[in-house]
């Protein structure tokens, strides 16, 4: 008998992937169809598949060419397949020509026609695409721009700048099509709005934004009032609107898989946590200015808090704060925290450095996740018995960016249920602690 292996995502099955089936399947006697995880897909950087993992099994196995259907979750893992399966012949698409000629040493590799003129990427590009638009044209806008490219469904088509100037040289810069100091404009020309303007503004525009029934993507932090952000999340509710908060650690994979690992009992009962998120920044930078709520809780505070609440829940039983003040802001902070089980301490700056790695202890062992802790892409869990540590590796792809646009597209196409990977709870928790430090509420500072 001889086996014949092929594999591919199989997004949106399409006449290509049937084609190349067949011909698969006209190589030998019988088919293994091996399809990518989602993990896998995010993985090597495949951000813009459509269906999951079960949703494109079952459409191979229902176009009935598959004699057996495996998923492919590693990279190497076709050389273990050959083996493992006993395969004689390796087929894959044209367009892959000599990508895979090292499995010949293996088994016999068929590079098979491609169908001319149709592709998951086309498809997909047919499906609606949300148009967005961007209030504030900052750096991070800047990079939200760059990153967005890599999601399907989503276009920037339009930035906002009360600075017209500043709006056209960013539209210029970022191949963006409408630049305007409008905000009717620019809400009337998008569909979905990204708020990236200094703190002191994100309030009124996502207000505006929501009542102009746009779903609302917003760069931490959300609000400094909980209030506010009680009344923004009310107001998406009955808009029926998505209303997200950018923050690009919590939608990116090793922070997901390290908050479930902790949760799920790796290093025992957690008792404490400590992390820090600080970066030196120009002291005449709108981060440091009192008068548009800079300084370091208000501008880092999100990052630390975020692990924080999520471990040990939002019923948060007492904060204390220390800080260094310079200018009427905060340069430096520290902030202990006190949940019932547990306590938690944070150390955010924006005029001290320290090392920014984050530890969370257990009565089992603890996970260490090197500096810059907030985009990791590895972690360790250590325990007494150093035998036992383990390391953990994940993709953090450019800018990180990409994990969270790519989840508010998908929570805006979701028709009703839709898993968000911050929800609004954790979000109102974030701003109570900062409205606390703002109102200097338990807070000492240093001379
Ligand atoms: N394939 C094909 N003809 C097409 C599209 C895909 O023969 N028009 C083949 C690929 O060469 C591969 C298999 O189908 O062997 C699965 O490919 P996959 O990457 O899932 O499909 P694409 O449509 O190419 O997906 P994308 O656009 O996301 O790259």
């Amino acid at each position: 008998m001889t086996k014949v292996i092929t594999y591919g995502t199989f997004d949106l099955l399409h006449q290509g992937h049937i084609n190349l089936l067949k011909r698969a399947k006209a190589l030998g006697d019988w088919l293994i169809v091996g399809v990518t995880t989602d993990n896998f897909d995010l993985e090597r950087g495949k951000l813009n598949t459509c269906d999951n993992v079960m949703k494109r099994i079952d459409a191979v196995r229902a176009t009935g060419l598959a004699d057996e259907i495996i998923i492919e979750e590693y990279r190497g893992q076709k050389i273990d397949d050959i083996h493992k399966y006993g395969v004689d012949i390796f087929a894959i698409g044209s367009d892959w020509e000599g990508y895979f000629d090292y499995l010949k040493e293996f088994c016999k590799v068929v590079y098979l026609p491609r169908t001319e003129g149709i592709s998951s990427t086309m498809l997909r590009q047919e499906q609606a695409v949300l148009q967005l638009g961007i209030i504030g044209t900052g750096s991070i806008a800047r990079r939200f721009v760059d990153e967005s490219k890599f999601v399907n469904s989503i276009s920037v088509a339009a930035a906002f700048n009360p600075d017209k100037a500043k709006a056209e040289a960013f539209c210029k810069d970022k191949e963006v099509s409408l630049a305007t100091d409008s905000l009717d404009e620019l809400l009337a020309g998008c569909d979905s709005v990204y708020v990236a303007s200094p703190h002191y503004t994100h309030y009124d525009y996502v207000k505006a934004a929501l009542e102009a029934g746009k779903h609302v993507l917003c760069e931490t932090p959300l609000v400094l009032e909980s209030a506010q952000a009680e009344e923004l999340f009310a107001l998406a509710k009955k808009q029926g609107k998505v209303l997200m908060m950018a923050h690009k650690t919590a939608y990116c994979p090793a922070f997901g898989h390290l908050v479930s690992l902790l949760q799920s009992g790796a290093i025992g009962e957690i008792v404490d946590f400590n992390a820090a998120t600080t970066t030196i920044t120009d002291m005449k930078s709108e981060k440091m200015d009192s008068a548009r709520f800079g300084g370091s809780m208000n501008e880092n505070a999100c990052f630390p808090l975020l692990p924080i609440l999520r471990l040990f829940g939002t019923d948060v039983k007492k904060v204390h704060f220390v800080s260094k003040m310079k200018d009427g802001v905060d340069i430096y902070t520290k902030g202990l925290m006190l949940f019932d089980n547990a306590c938690a301490n944070f150390e955010v700056g924006l005029g001290a450095k320290t090392e920014g790695s984050l530890v969370v202890s257990g009565t089992k062992g603890y996970a260490y996740v090197p500096a810059p802790w907030w985009k990791t892409e590895y972690f360790e869990l250590r325990y007494e018995d150093q035998n036992q540590n383990k390391k953990y590796f994940y993709p953090f792809a450019g800018e990180g960016l990409r994990y969270e646009i790519k989840e508010f597209a998908s929570a805006t196409m979701s028709d009703g249920y839709f898993y968000s990977k911050l929800p609004e709870k954790e979000i109102i928790a974030m701003t109570k602690i900062q409205e606390a430090f703002n109102k200097k509420e338990n807070l000492t500072i240093l001379k």
